[in-house]
């Protein structure tokens, strides 16, 4: 019998994207022990300290092995001082390189509040939501919109006089997003309010014409599905969100509104260390922490990896549909319930949860925990 290996390429990166990648890893060498998965690690250093090391932003081999990899682990990037000749953030040709060189198109962004959690809204930590009320899905078209690179200066005379960044919307980049969002929702178990199957399109669509695009390919695809349709301009979805969390299931938008939209929906699930992502396209995925390299917290092995190893969770659920491994599902299953346990017991918590674990210390503890499955 020939023994499968599933390649996993590791991309550090920069500050605490360092130390959170290391419990990511940790986790996957404990499901790989506890279920007998074979996973064939290679990791590259990369981002904005290795450019400021290197002059490159990645080895030059690096983007061929993530091409040949049947999944992607990025911790972060971006650092204090590390800037292109063009202005650009040194690393951002990593993260871009592979979305769109990879044509990952739709980023899988979840707001679950797990039952434990203390978030900061008011300040202090409480506990205004349920648990069981903030479950939703934000899939962040990942492609095209603001981050197409159709943009540029106009100087003159050495002075800058002009900017111009133009918003591509296209009715293909549409269509495959929004198609991914419905049959995630399939998949679903419904809102948290009602258990009705929903999306959501988030859109400014009473004011730019991409948006009304995207809104007429989301009703045309929509008449796909036993889903019940839903719209929210964006400055309304972020305040519903905040208001309403448990109506939400799932919501599809644009590059920019997904990006601002989930970095506000993190604080629903206690912050940005609790916040996992998905960067998943036709032949190809990426996993990745959504908060950043955090230079003010690196080497002080302070950082919440729960972000880290709640991609590790996706990817292994990635995985298990994609190889129809059925091991990668009870894996993914064992990291997501013993985050779930580690959460509720509260007492190994990092800093920005209100407890005072170390990040090793909380990746020992779901390795620990996943060890104990009987
Ligand atoms: C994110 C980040 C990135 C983005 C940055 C680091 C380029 O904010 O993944 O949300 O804007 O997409
Ligand atoms: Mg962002």
């Amino acid at each position: 019998m020939t023994t499968m290996s599933y390649r996993i390429i590791l991309l550090p990166g920069d500050g605490v994207g360092r130390e959170v990648v290391r419990e990511g890893k940790k986790v996957l060498d404990a499901v790989s022990d506890r279920y007998g998965i074979s996973f064939d690690c290679a990791s590259y250093s990369c981002g904005g300290q290795y450019y400021l090391e290197t002059g490159r932003e990645w080895p030059d081999e690096a983007f061929e092995e993530c091409r040949k990899a049947d999944a992607i682990l990025l911790g972060a990037i971006g650092w204090p001082g590390a800037t292109l000749p063009d202005g650009n953030l040194a690393g951002a040709g990593v993260v871009f390189g592979l979305r769109f060189g990879l044509d990952l198109y739709a980023n899988v962004r979840p707001t679950k509040l797990y039952p434990g959690v203390r978030h900061r809204i008011c300040n202090e930590f409480t506990q205004v939501w349920k648990p069981e009320s903030v479950d939703f899905v934000v899939v962040r078209e990942n492609t095209e919109g603001c981050y197409t690179p159709t943009r540029g200066f106009l100087r003159r005379g050495g002075i800058t006089e002009l900017a111009v960044d133009s918003r591509v919307i296209t009715r293909k980049g549409c269509e495959r997003v929004i198609r991914f969002a419905f049959n995630l929702c399939m998949k679903r178990r419904g809102a948290p309010k009602d258990g009705k199957r929903r999306v959501t399109c988030v859109d400014k669509s009473n004011v730019m014409n991409g948006c009304q695009l995207f809104r007429q390919v989301f009703n045309e695809i929509a008449s796909d599905y036993p889903v019940e349709k839903d719209y929210s301009y964006i400055d309304a979805f972020t305040q519903w969100i905040i208001r309403n969390p448990e109506f939400y299931d799932v919501a599809v938008t644009s590059n920019m509104l997904g990006d601002i939209a989930t970095d506000l929906a993190s604080v629903l699930q206690g912050g940005m260390g609790m916040a996992a992502s998905a960067n998943i396209g036709d032949t190809h995925a990426m996993f990745e922490p959504v908060h950043g390299s955090a230079p003010k917290y690196t080497g002080q092995n302070k950082a919440n990896p729960i972000a880290s190893i709640l991609s590790v969770q996706m990817m292994l659920s990635y995985l298990a549909e994609k190889k129809t491994d059925s091991r990668l599902k009870e894996a993914s299953e064992a990291v997501e319930n013993a985050v779930g346990s580690l959460l509720k017991r509260g007492n190994t918590l990092t800093y920005d949860l209100g407890g005072e674990a170390t990040c090793s210390q909380v990746g020992d503890a779901v390795v620990e925990s996943i060890n104990h499955i009987p």
